[in-house]
């Protein structure tokens, strides 16, 4: 029998910067191709935020339109929890900054950093905050600006991440066995330096040196971080559908993280589901981290490919490392 839930995501909204980046932007400037990259990683373009653009003011049009969806009054609202490694400021916390926007008077606010992650990691603290009873309605956001946080000039990164907002009201269940049926998450920090930004924290705080080093931007073994990957998600797929009391079969749709379409393609295969069962729009993203779900749920929405009452896997993987998967009964 499957799991009972406690909290459901009543309201989803995303939003993305308008201007799109294609390959061939890189191809001007870098050594690489579209065809390497479409090969490689699926990826044919992805938005840039313009440096005005700030995290918390696309985090603001993602709320308000799942806030608008769930119909839930903002005045309601009694927590924000931001998962985000772009933060718009070191303090306070971007998640401050947008409840002063939203004008969620009720609501604490707060970032946490559990890089592409994390959303699933704000989606289990926002159904704790509800376990718990404090508090009934809470916004779970995966947000970033990775475009601050890459090396434009270094072609094994700079060609895969791009920038978005994805929000969700978390609200109790409402009791027809809709809802988040199983949450798993798990980290290994042993292997924090294949993926990593080493400069700009306090321990190497920002300094010319750092600048002149590059080191403030992103550092990725990538062959190292996509075998990991494929190899967590898989297992962290099995755990949850375990939790949740559901087999793979019943799954309607997977959807994992947006990073690498070679990495999906074969994160499905462990997981035992079809490819006509997978949600894929990192053609249109590229890695977007914590927001990369939400963009793939919200399309899958608009699209027709979820309904109410689907039965939802999703999985995913990045910095720390980080890993969270999720059944959720639409
Ligand atoms: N264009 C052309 N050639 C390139 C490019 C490029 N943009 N990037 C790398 N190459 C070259 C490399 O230099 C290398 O050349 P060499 O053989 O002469 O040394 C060759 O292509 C193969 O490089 P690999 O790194 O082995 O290529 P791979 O097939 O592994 O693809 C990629 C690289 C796309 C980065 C892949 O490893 C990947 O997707 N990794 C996982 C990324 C990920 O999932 N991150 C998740 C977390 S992100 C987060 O948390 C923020």
């Amino acid at each position: 029998m499957s799991a009972t839930p406690i909290a459901a995501i009543t309201g989803l909204g995303t939003a993305v910067p308008p201007r799109v980046v294609t390959n061939a932007e890189f191809e001007k400037y870098l050594d690489t191709s579209d065809q390497w990259i479409v090969e490689r990683t699926g990826i044919r373009e992805r938005r840039i935020a313009a440096p005005e653009q700030t995290l918390a003011s696309l985090c603001r049009e993602a709320s308000e339109k799942a806030l608008a969806q769930a119909g839930l009054p903002v005045e309601e609202l009694e927590a924000i929890v931001l998962g985000t490694v772009t933060p718009d400021r070191r303090l306070p916390a971007t998640a401050c900054d947008l409840q002063a926007l939203l004008g969620a008077k009720r609501a604490i606010a707060f970032d946490i950093a559990a890089a592409c992650p994390g959303w699933i990691y704000s989606l289990a603290v926002a159904e704790g905050l509800i376990a718990a009873g404090r508090a009934r309605s809470v916004l779970a956001i995966g947000a970033e600006k990775l475009s601050t946080i890459t090396d434009w000039n270094d072609r094994s990164t700079a060609v895969l991440f791009g920038d978005g907002a994805g929000a969700s009201v978390v609200q109790p269940a409402p009791g027809d066995g809709r809802g988040i049926l199983s949450i798993i998450l798990g980290t290994d920090g042993k292997l924090a330096d294949l993926l990593y930004i080493k400069g700009g924290g306090s321990a190497d705080p920002i300094s010319a040196k750092v600048v002149e080093e590059r080191s403030h931007f992103i550092k990725m073994a990538g062959r190292e971080v996509f075998k990991a990957a494929v190899h967590t998600m898989a297992k962290a797929c099995e755990q949850a559908l375990a939790k949740a009391g559901v087999t793979s079969e019943e799954v309607d749709l997977l959807i994992p993280h947006q990073a690498n379409l070679r990495i999906i393609e074969a994160t499905a295969k462990h997981a035992q589901v079809p490819m006509s069962k997978v949600m894929v729009n990192v053609d249109r993203y590229g890695n977007t981290s914590a927001a990369s779900i939400q963009l793939a749920i919200d399309q899958a929405v608009q699209e027709g490919r979820i309904r109410r009452g689907s039965l939802l896997l999703l999985v995913t993987f990045g910095a720390g490392f980080t890993w969270g998967s999720a059944v959720v009964r639409w």
